[in-house]
């Protein structure tokens, strides 16, 4: 697993460029599957909702737009130039959102204290995937729900075309994008490396989650997970 200050370190590099090499680079299909999050979260009618590793917001501005203004929406990260552009938009377009500072390792939330917990391409990223998975129940409520969005492993068939996208394609076209071809390179790595929805599953199982589900999109590329606490 990836070291945090690695992490946050490439992230303040990209942070300027992430917003569009994610919409051009995916396709356009992040929007469907983060609109999939937010459908799936608004169901559940929470009250208090962390979107972690927010990044910019995208996930935490869709949130917001999606639940009833009693719902309170704070979105945390551990980057300060992402988190600069998630208050910056959240300002100039009106936007009750507040962003605040915070490692998943060990975030300044009160124990139970959310009905729902978004992550959406974080848990990936996390230098102790145990620990941060632990840190994520420990915030939500009894009943409460966390939802894993992040890449996976797709079907045997679909899997040589999607390690040539990985690897070759993305980390080029995210060089041209971006500039910084190592971060990307870290993208295809650490997608090649994470557990496929099943080891996921038993994963949130180990950190004391029950009633785990999984949604499997564009043939296990992606998956959302449910887990309840
Ligand atoms: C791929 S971006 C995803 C951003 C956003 N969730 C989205 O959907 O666009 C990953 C984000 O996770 C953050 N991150 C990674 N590890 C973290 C940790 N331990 N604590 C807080 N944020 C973390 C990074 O700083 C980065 O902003």
């Amino acid at each position: 697993m990836p070291e945090g200050s690695a992490v946050r370190s490439m992230f303040s590099g990209i942070a300027s460029r992430y917003d569009l090499a994610n919409r051009v680079l995916s396709l356009g299909l992040c929007v469907g599957w983060r609109n999939r999050l937010v459908d799936t979260v608004k169901a559940c009618a929470p009250d208090v909702v962390a979107d972690l590793a927010t990044g910019s917001g995208d996930v935490a501005f869709a949130l917001r737009a999606a639940l009833p203004a009693k719902a309170e929406v704070t979105g945390y990260d551990f980057c300060e130039p992402m988190l600069a552009l998630g208050r910056r938009r959240a300002k100039a377009e009106g936007v009750r959102l507040e962003f605040r500072t915070g490692d998943c390792m060990r975030l300044p939330v009160p124990d139970a204290s959310c009905d729902a917990v978004t992550v959406a391409y974080g848990v990936r990223n996390f230098e102790d995937r145990d620990k941060g998975l632990r840190e994520l129940r420990r915030i939500t409520k009894p009943g409460g729900s966390v939802f894993i969005l992040e890449f996976s492993q797709p079907d045997a068939w679909f899997a040589p075309l999607h390690f040539i996208h990985v690897r070759c394609v993305l980390p080029l076209a995210a060089a041209l994008l971006t500039g910084d071809l190592g971060a990307y390179r870290y993208l295809g790595t650490s997608i090649a490396g994470f557990p496929d929805a099943e080891g996921l599953s038993a994963e949130l199982k180990a950190a004391g989650f029950s009633q785990v589900s999984c949604e499997r999109m564009l043939f296990g590329t992606v998956a959302l997970h449910r887990s309840v606490v």
